[in-house]
């Protein structure tokens, strides 16, 4: 077992945790924390929480806590879209969606990790199906793998810019939670 690489990410984990702050990272800009848990929410926040997508530009992302597990919100670009889109079903790894709001066999296309008309945005919960790491990719500077989306620091699982393994010991895609736009900007998971 690998401690000794894993500990890094438990130590990101737990900042989230102390503070419910996001770090903010993009491919031009360096965002430095905002606050994304409601603080009013009380014990319902630990059922759901809302999220204000708005400060978060294209080509960024953004992790969130939800009940204990870091959820990564990234505002893709057209490329990383298009490249995610192209993708063959025979090609994948995985095979089904992991959509929590869809049926267990439902394909690992695209659309079918993503919302319609809100394709952009791309809202998985960031822990690694092979033991349980959280996966590189979401700040300034991380690794992003061979195929543009997260790298496993742990043993080297590779994610495409659908969340969708495609290299390495991971048996499945990443989770996909329940979640909902509120509005435009605002999403509501769990
Ligand atoms: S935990 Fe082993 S590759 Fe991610």
């Amino acid at each position: 077992m690998a401690i000794d690489a894993e500990e890094p990410d438990r130590r990101d984990f737990l900042v989230l945790a102390a503070g419910a702050f996001v770090a903010v990272g993009g491919a031009m800009t360096l965002w430095p924390f905002i606050q994304q848990m409601n603080p009013d929410a009380g014990a319902q926040a630990l059922a759901s929480i809302e999220v204000d997508l708005a400060p978060v530009k294209e080509g960024q992302a953004i992790t969130v806590l939800w009940r204990g597990k870091p959820v990564f919100i990234r505002h893709r670009t057209p490329e990383e879209i298009a490249t995610a889109k192209a993708v063959p079903i025979t090609d994948l790894i995985d095979e089904f969606a992991r959509n929590d709001a869809l049926p267990e066999d439902t394909p690992a296309t695209d659309p079918n990790r993503t919302k319609g008309g809100h394709e952009n945005w791309l809202i998985m919960v960031g822990i690694c199906t092979h033991l349980g790491c959280i996966p590189k990719g979401q700040s300034l500077g991380d690794a992003k793998g061979d195929f543009g989306g997260w790298l496993c620091p742990c043993h080297g699982s590779h994610y495409d810019t659908a969340g969708r393994i495609r290299k390495g010991p991971a048996p499945r895609n990443l989770e996909v939670p329940v979640y909902n736009f509120v509005n435009d900007t605002k999403i509501k998971i769990g």
